[in-house]
């Protein structure tokens, strides 16, 4: 539809109907003869509230979608059609590896695929919008949705939610098979005080727009059509009513001219912050705070056209945020086409079709790291008697919290994939204890609770696995957290795997010392006992539908494992939050050795994580040989200046292998104090046996910057460190320096 005609929509449309534009609601609203129950029900939206809603969240189904279209079509008096917006995280039906586990490939473009994939699987479902990247930088493990993320790295948290929007959008949202993304949740909402679900967030402003910031905006850069607000406050003000940051820095700052979207019930939660008296107080400040859409509470529908007939809101205000949201149904091509890609024909073509599949096995490798390997990995093919032991050798539901279309029946599990590739073993199963206790609460996305056992039944298996494992030369144990241990309100103070499942391992470890443990996580643990008692670990995170094929063709060698950790594992939860690019202080801590008890130390612990950012082995041998720059000075008057940064990299292994060669630099004195190392660039090579590869960065001017004494981002003269290698402790820097 062309502008004008938007406009002349716009102008025709009463009070009612351009406040319904902003009100979003579940799909139960508009299933045929449905039940509303608990926050649905409470909500209170009327009928006539409900006949004009603008969009639909959290349904799916080519043929149900249709009809609730045609249904919302026809009672709205302009016949405009709704958007739905859906969770679709890290895949739709086909289920990609956790985005933590995705950040471990340090392959953006895989990534980028994978968010396509799942564009079109929820597409031809009937959906246009996914409530998808969640661009949140945080480095506390303690922090439930730390699985949604890509880990601790502004900057590679930006590559990804980039590749992400990109993958979801393509060059047209308009187009076949894509969908809108929605870049979340604006702002900072990975920072909770204490690492606590839903908690107060206190960060400096320059913290702020240097390190939380920057993966926002590199999704606005890449298009991103919709951003969803965070539940956290900011500066004491909660971001759904923040209207400096809302719009001053993501619209006029950044640029972003799209829908803005509060997060479920959040507009109504003003009351609860206290910055608002009652729900028509928290519809003025969230409408003039620039949010447009209200999920899942009724404060605008119930409240704008008297703020706005008493002139406490602008009708220029209410006008503003009805057009954005006609302007993206536009932009979907939905005033011709609302249906859009909704097909059955096509979830029937498309959906886990094998090219789906195997993308997810691609990624799913990837993302796999090798943490510990003493050459026990890969397992030999034949001739070895092996015990798979843990809740996790039987399990089919290896996703995360957020995969809300999965269907374990989608997948198989390790212990129906293993025979069957690699036969000509002996094999044991044991599923040995449950994930956790019985009566745990897992008040989770769904219902699956992985407790098969009663306490007498565990105590049972739990004997027969040991009496397995005495008798096995090798014991593989597949142990982790429950799925719906992590993901939203999944926040935890303890980060210890499940007692029973550690109690597993202590048992086994004294009748079998051949023990190769594969963990299934969505946060970093502290596996200080799994790393003492094993002699392989590899880090499975949430692998997805085709994760035990990546876990099996990975453990026995058939895939060599490239995965680098996109976030620190902490020594334990004491140190948290720990990250590889902190600053030196005053008082540096120059080893782990105790030299002097008066710096920035802890009495009882390490510093360094228990494994850094970056780090990840393979079942190659690489080495990192003549690093190399092109020169040492770098002019910020010479347009185009650049210096080239090289290293040669050989695999002395007779395997092939992936290794991610990482590119960091400290800028070593600043006006304020600048990270020891920042990430800068990172290239993922693969090499033949006794291959070597010359790998080349080149580094400007412009990748210098920062948010100086004044706040003005740019870049200042002085010495700098290039360090090129395996993962974040690189060190032995090359200097330059940078002049005017
Ligand atoms: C949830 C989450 C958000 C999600 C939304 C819709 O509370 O915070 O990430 O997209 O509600 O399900």
């Amino acid at each position: 539809m062309e502008k004008r005609k938007l406009v002349e929509l716009l102008e025709d449309m009463s009070m009612e109907e351009k406040i319904g534009q902003l009100l979003q609601l579940t799909g139960s609203y508009f299933m045929e003869d449905a039940v509303l129950t608990g926050p649905e029900a409470e909500i209170g939206v009327t009928d006539q509230e409900i006949a004009c809603c603008g969009s639909v969240l959290s349904v799916h189904g080519a043929k149900e979608l249709r009809k609730i279209q045609d249904r919302i079509m026809k009672s709205q008096p302009h016949h405009i059609p709704a958007l739905f917006m859906l969770d679709v995280i890290h895949g739709f039906r086909t289920i990609f590896p956790v985005p933590i586990g995705q950040g471990c490939t340090f392959h953006p473009e895989l990534v980028k695929e994978g968010a396509s994939i799942s564009a079109k699987e929820t597409a031809v479902s009937g959906v246009h919008i996914t409530f998808s990247p969640m661009s949140d930088l945080c480095r506390d493990a303690r922090w439930g949705r730390v699985m949604e993320g890509t880990g601790e790295d502004k900057y590679l948290n930006g590559v990804y939610t980039k590749a992400m929007v990109e993958g979801y959008q393509g060059k047209d949202v308009k187009a076949p098979y894509k969908v809108g993304a929605c870049v979340k949740h604006f702002a900072a909402y990975g920072l909770p005080e204490g690492g606590r679900e839903y908690n107060t967030v206190e960060v400096s402003n320059r913290t702020l727009f240097e390190d939380y910031l920057p993966a926002y905006k590199e999704g606005v850069k890449a298009g991103a059509v919709s951003v969803m607000t965070s539940f956290n406050t900011l500066d004491r003000i909660p971001s759904t009513a923040n209207r400096r940051l809302m719009r001053d820095v993501l619209r006029d700052n950044m640029g972003f001219d799209g829908v803005l979207i509060s997060d479920y019930g959040a507009v109504m939660e003003l009351v609860n912050h206290g910055i608002a008296e009652d729900g028509k107080e928290a519809a003025k400040l969230a409408i003039n705070a620039g949010v447009d859409i209200e999920m899942m509470s009724r404060s605008y529908v119930a409240n704008l056209k008297e703020l706005i007939v008493s002139g406490e809101v602008e009708q220029s205000v209410l006008n503003e945020a009805v057009m954005r949201v006609l302007t993206l149904k536009n932009q979907l091509g939905l005033f011709e086409h609302p249906y859009k890609d909704a097909s059955e024909e096509g979830e029937q073509a498309y959906i886990l079709c094998k090219e789906h599949r195997e993308a997810a096995r691609k990624c799913a490798e990837e993302s796999l790291v090798l943490l510990e390997n003493d050459g026990i990995l890969p397992l030999k093919k034949q001739g070895q008697h092996i015990a798979f032991i843990g809740p996790y050798v039987d399990n089919k539901e290896l996703y995360g919290a957020w995969a809300l279309m999965a269907d374990g029946k989608d997948a198989k599990a390790l212990s129906e994939i293993v025979p069957l590739l690699y036969p000509n073993n002996g094999y044991w199963f044991e599923h040995a204890c449950n994930i956790v206790p019985k009566d745990s609460l897992l008040s989770g996305l769904a219902s699956t609770l992985e407790t098969k056992y009663t306490e007498e039944e565990e105590a049972r298996a739990m004997e027969r696995a040991v009496e397995t494992a005495a008798a096995a030369d090798i014991v593989v144990l597949m142990m982790g957290e429950h799925r719906l241990q992590t993901g939203e309100a999944a926040a935890v103070g303890d980060i210890t795997l499940p007692k029973k499942q550690l109690e597993l391992l202590e048992r086994i470890a004294k009748v079998n010392e051949n023990i190769v443990t594969v963990l299934f996580n969505g946060r970093p643990l502290d596996i200080r006992e799994v790393k003492e008692k094993s002699s392989a670990v590899l880090e499975a995170w949430f692998p997805g539908t085709e994760g035990a094929y990546a876990v099996a063709d990975t453990l026995f060698g058939t895939s060599n494992p490239s995965g680098r950790l996109s976030m620190s594992f902490p020594y334990c939860v004491g140190q948290v939050p720990v990250h590889y690019d902190e600053f030196a202080t005053g008082r540096p801590k120059e080893t782990e050795e105790v030299e002097n008890k008066f710096c920035s130390r802890y009495e009882d612990i390490p510093n360094a994580p228990l494994y850094p950012f970056g780090y990840g082995l393979s079942y190659a041998d690489f080495t990192y040989e003549y690093r190399r720059i092109s020169k040492e000075q770098l002019k910020i008057s010479k347009q185009d200046d650049f210096i080239e940064a090289s290293v040669t990299v050989t695999n002395h292994s007779d395997v092939v292998g992936m290794e991610v060669v990482q590119l960091y630099i400290q800028d070593v004195k600043g006006s304020v104090v600048r990270p020891v190392k920042e990430l800068k660039g990172f290239q993922k090579i693969c090499l033949e046996p006794q291959e070597s590869k010359t790998v080349t960065f080149c580094i400007t001017e412009k990748m210098l910057r920062f948010y100086d004494i004044n706040m003005e981002y740019k870049s200042e003269p002085g010495e700098f460190r290039i360090y090129i290698g395996h993962d974040s402790t690189q060190s032995n820097g090359l200097a330059f320096h940078l002049t005017k």
